[in-house]
């Protein structure tokens, strides 16, 4: 058993209690400790332990029994099917876990951050948990569970390749990935209602509507960290882009999500038209 897989009594630090949620390999698991730390942050009973040691950022917790294969292999099935909408469902609940994972490691990872970044991003765990619960619920009312699909093995990377710098991290997993939820959601949930599986639909705008919340955070923290370091965010913002998307990025846009969750003018017009 490592330190991460013992129960952490609330008198540990910070950092370390992060750690052990992320290393959890449960979703309940993680939920749980990420609800009692956002507790003790926000009522002021917690510390820093700048000292702790890391969890090796290429092995989060998942459950072991997680069949994770490269992209081409995870089966694409309309939602005209059951089958379909329950592929679909899996897909969202693996992107939601990993979200889990994603909200813990930001905290448990970065560890020069004012307060109120820890609060924010162990609210998005705690966040992220209720997606993933809510998704695997209809998966399970519907006979499956998470686990009986295979799941995309990439999405974790950009956790990977960012893990040296929180300025990257605030870019590239809310600001792209998470942003990019918000581009397709929309057309997904006119697509389960058409289909009429309304449970799905109405999962599905709760986790959309939460998400602008998470994408408005990143911005909020990736100018923080660029006025901190004198960087002129929106240039730093397009050149970290295309260092880490070489063949650019695609549209559609949803532009009024992308401007309620903190994008400036210019990084639309940019986004839009191009540099
Ligand atoms: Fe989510
Ligand atoms: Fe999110």
């Amino acid at each position: 058993m490592s330190a991460y897989e013992q129960p952490m009594h609330s008198e540990a630090g910070l950092f370390t209690r992060a750690g052990c949620a992320l290393g959890a390999a449960e979703a309940t698991a993680k939920a749980e400790q990420a609800a009692l730390l956002l507790h003790d942050v926000r009522a002021g009973r917690w510390q820093r332990d700048a000292r702790a040691t890391r969890i090796d950022v290429r092995f989060p917790g998942r459950p072991p029994g997680l069949k994770l294969v490269p992209p081409r292999r995870v089966p694409k099935r309309g939602v005209g099917s059951l089958a379909g909408r329950l592929a679909l469902m899996h897909a969202v609940a693996h992107i939601e876990f990993n979200a889990i994972n994603l909200a813990l490691d930001a905290v448990h990872r970065f560890r020069d951050m004012p307060d109120a970044y820890y609060a924010d991003w162990l609210q998005v765990a705690v966040e992220e948990a209720r997606h993933f619960a809510l998704v695997r619920a209809y998966l399970q009312g519907h006979g499956s569970d998470y686990g009986d699909h295979p799941a995309h093995d990439g999405l974790w990377q950009m956790a990977v390749d960012t893990a040296d710098d929180v300025l990257e991290r605030m870019a590239l997993v809310p600001r792209v990935l998470e942003a990019r939820g918000l581009d397709v959601t929309p057309n997904l949930i006119l697509r389960l209602r058409q289909a009429k599986d309304t449970e799905a639909a109405d999962i599905l705008t709760v986790i959309y509507e939460e998400e602008l919340g998470h994408v408005a955070a990143g911005t909020q923290w990736f100018r923080h960290l660029c006025a901190e370091r004198g960087l002129e965010p929106v240039f730093t913002f397009f050149s970290l882009l295309s260092r880490h998307f070489p063949d650019g990025m695609h549209g559609p846009y949803n532009l009024p999500a992308r401007r309620q969750a903190g994008f400036s003018e210019r990084e639309i017009a940019i986004l839009t038209e191009g540099l």
